[in-house]
């Protein structure tokens, strides 16, 4: 580890959740820089993706075939998934480093659960197995829907019934943990947001050189 970075035991795991658009992937760009000033290793991956596998599976998941299934569409994002914790996230972290997340467990209760109407017990019992009990340390969830209400069309109006429960499903979440999630408005200014989200991993990383 070089002089001046922190120490993180168990490395750092930090995902970011919310609707497509909200902003997550130029937020953890950032983070990613702002982050490597401190964290000797530091990941930026994206799910389903992020592996050979995962990379396949999400070609075929969000652009060659819809599933009609919601059961085969979870277990889909879950093989990728398992690939990802298994062969990247884990070693990164167990050479301490930091892992930061475009999505991750969470996208599934909200997205297969509260968005398709799968069992979120279902979600969350899998999700513990291919993550091998590794949760994040921290999950910012950008909250809010990227395009304003009002002014939509049916199939419009369709999608944003769907985006609400997906909201929903995201409140459930953090209402079970609050302690690891930190919730931000979507809709202000990125400056803004990416101040909030320095200043928590900040807490977090003492809380973790605290408890070495
Ligand atoms: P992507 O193009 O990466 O969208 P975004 O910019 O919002 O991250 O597509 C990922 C899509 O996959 C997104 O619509 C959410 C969905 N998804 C699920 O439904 N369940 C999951 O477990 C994951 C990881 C993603």
């Amino acid at each position: 580890m070089g002089v001046g970075h922190r120490s993180v035991t168990s490395g750092l795991l930090v995902s970011l959740e919310g609707l497509d658009g909200v902003g997550k992937t130029t937020q953890i760009a950032r983070l990613k820089e702002w982050l490597e000033g401190q964290v000797a290793e530091v990941m930026t991956v994206r799910e389903p993706g992020g592996t050979a596998l995962g990379e396949a599976l999400r070609e075929v998941v969000l652009h060659r075939a819809e599933a009609g299934s919601a059961i085969a569409e979870f277990l889909v994002f879950a093989a990728a998934r398992a690939e990802l914790i298994e062969t990247v996230v884990l070693p990164v972290l167990s050479r301490q480093g930091a892992v930061l997340m475009d999505r991750f467990i969470d996208s599934s209760v909200a997205y297969q659960a509260f968005g398709r109407g799968l069992d979120p017990q279902t979600i969350l019992e899998i999700n513990a197995i291919v993550t091998q009990g590794r949760t994040p340390n921290l999950t910012i969830w950008l909250k809010g829907e990227p395009f304003p209400s009002g002014e939509a069309d049916r199939l419009e109006q369709r999608d944003q019934e769907y985006f609400r429960r997906v909201e929903s499903g995201y409140a459930w979440l953090a209402d079970r943990e609050p302690e690891r999630w930190l919730i931000l408005e979507s809709r202000q200014d990125p400056d803004v947001i990416f101040d909030a989200i320095c200043r928590r991993i900040d807490i977090v990383l003492q809380g973790m050189k605290g408890g070495e």
